[in-house]
């Protein structure tokens, strides 16, 4: 499937969608032990985020979007389409920080790579310090690559 010319962002989900991480437990029953595998799936993350005038801390579990839970704490971050489309949400790694983008209509290798992450569409892989309201910059890298830039002409 293609969006106005770019594949869809099932073709990225594989980059982008570490496996749960898994471990064995033992169970002693009274008359025998079995071992069953859990994964990491409730694990909660520490956010910073570097708003324009203030830093604010959250926490937000592997299976939220960092957005939803920046709005449960009280803040109120950019946002339009909450789709992982338009740009509005963006933000900026400034740690090593890991994110899934998978919910994410369109997201490249590139903005990856450029430390770019869409707040309304990304769940933790780790904790995480994002400097928020990147949306300028975000569609600015994006032209560069003459990737997808929707609403380059917005002066927001
Ligand atoms: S609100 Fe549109 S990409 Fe996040």
């Amino acid at each position: 499937m293609a969006l106005l010319g770019f594949p869809a962002r099932q073709d990225y989900r594989g980059l982008m969608t570490p496996e749960p991480e898994k471990f064995q437990v033992a169970l002693l029953l009274p008359n025998e032990e079995r071992s069953i595998e859990v994964s990491r799936d409730e694990h909660i993350w520490d956010a910073a985020l570097l708003l324009p005038n203030e830093e604010r801390s959250i926490e937000v579990s592997r299976d939220e979007h960092i957005w939803d839970a920046a709005f449960a704490a009280g803040i109120v971050l950019p946002a339009m389409c909450h789709q992982g489309y338009c740009l509005t949400c963006a933000g900026r790694l400034e740690n090593e920080g890991e994110v899934d983008q998978s919910d994410s209509l369109v997201y490249f290798p590139e903005d990856r790579e450029a430390g770019f992450v869409l707040l309304c569409t990304g769940k933790p892989r780790s904790a995480l310090r994002i400097r928020t309201h990147q949306q300028k910059q975000m569609r600015e890298s994006r032209k560069q690559k003459n990737l997808l830039a929707p609403y380059s002409w917005s002066k927001d």
